[in-house]
């Protein structure tokens, strides 16, 4: 698709299940920001039975890990049935969604072994961001700002060692956590596809019940549920939003809910009493990718903490090929 044929796309739709959809919102909230076009995610097992409106200057968006979800690959078909244009985020090359799809870009993450995808979402994030920077530069992004962003993509290998350096740590974090029958995480905006994807983690593979919700709704209901036996994971990246996720920090230490904040070195939680975790600053919309590094881990440990088989879990397939 030349630059001509991809400035007629005036919004986004990002259609995956599971990590892979938590992923695609995150892609969505990048390109909208970046790019300045209307963009969402929606699960593809939903989007595939609702007889959606498939419109010409939409481009959407399959994403996959590996690339036989029976419910995206669906979704695809039915796409292309009604004439939409489809790009392909796979990872494992020649699989049926990636043949499927218009063209596409292949994730390179290698084999993907476990159950669970983990390094796979982290180049599903790379990727959205590269779509991202493309589709803003032959709008408005400015060449200065495509520059930042990729030399922030650059930087992240080298950080994301530095998060992996905290693994004992975060260990004995876990342990903690999966004492917790219930848990909360919350986030916002950037930081809610995040939170949605620890929990996911922590529930596929150590079957504690954890929910995700985006900080600003808490006191929309679920507040009424913290106590000191549930435990709440914060994202609160250093953004133009840092105030009021701090403020959502105090309502739940009022309740007495023990507090575990991924955050930035250069926070200032003020009074909040809580167990930090610390990941680098990278630029304000490639940081969301950093702060999944440790959910991946705090779940890891937490599973592995209550004996469980990190790498199977119950209930779980590779690919979900089945309606
Ligand atoms: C299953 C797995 C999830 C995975 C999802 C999508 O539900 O348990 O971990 O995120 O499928 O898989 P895909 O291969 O399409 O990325």
């Amino acid at each position: 698709m030349d630059a001509r044929e991809a400035r007629e796309f005036r919004r986004v739709k990002i259609l995956g299940c599971g990590s892979a959809y938590y992923a695609g919102q995150l892609g969505a909230q990048f390109i909208e920001e970046v790019a300045r076009m209307p963009a969402d995610a929606e699960p593809a097992s939903e989007f595939r039975y609702r007889n959606p409106v498939i419109e010409k200057d939409t481009l959407y968006v399959a994403v996959s890990q590996s690339g036989e979800t029976f419910d995206t690959l669906v979704a695809v078909q039915e796409l292309k049935r009604k004439g939409g244009r489809v790009v392909g985020l796979v990872n494992v090359v020649g699989s049926s969604i990636a043949r499927e799809c218009d063209g596409g870009i292949y994730l390179h993450a290698g084999p993907e072994v476990a159950v669970a995808s983990t390094k796979a979402l982290t180049n599903m994030g790379v990727a959205f961001a590269l779509l991202g920077i493309h589709l803003g530069r032959i709008r408005d992004l400015s060449p200065a700002d495509g520059r930042r962003l990729v030399e922030g993509l650059q930087r992240l290998p080298e950080q994301i060692e530095t998060v992996l350096k905290d693994e004992e740590r975060l260990a004995s974090i876990a342990q903690r956590l999966a004492s917790a029958e219930n848990l909360f995480y919350i986030g916002r905006t950037r930081g809610y596809p995040v939170a949605r994807e620890g929990a996911q983690k922590l529930k596929e593979i150590s079957y504690r019940h954890a929910e995700a919700y985006q900080a600003s709704e808490l006191k929309h209901g679920p507040l009424a549920l913290i106590s000191p036996e549930v435990p709440t994971v914060a994202i609160v990246p250093d953004d133009e939003l840092v105030e009021r996720n701090i403020g959502a920090l105090h309502e739940i230490a009022a309740r007495s809910g023990p507090l575990y904040v991924v955050t930035h070195p250069q926070v200032d939680l003020g009074e909040v009493q809580a167990e930090v975790i610390t990941v680098p600053r990278n630029e304000t919309e490639l940081d969301p990718l950093l702060m999944m590094i440790p959910l991946q881990l705090l779940a890891y440990h937490a599973s592995r903490a209550l004996g469980h088989d990190v790498d199977k879990p119950r209930n779980l397939a590779k690919s979900v090929t089945v309606e």
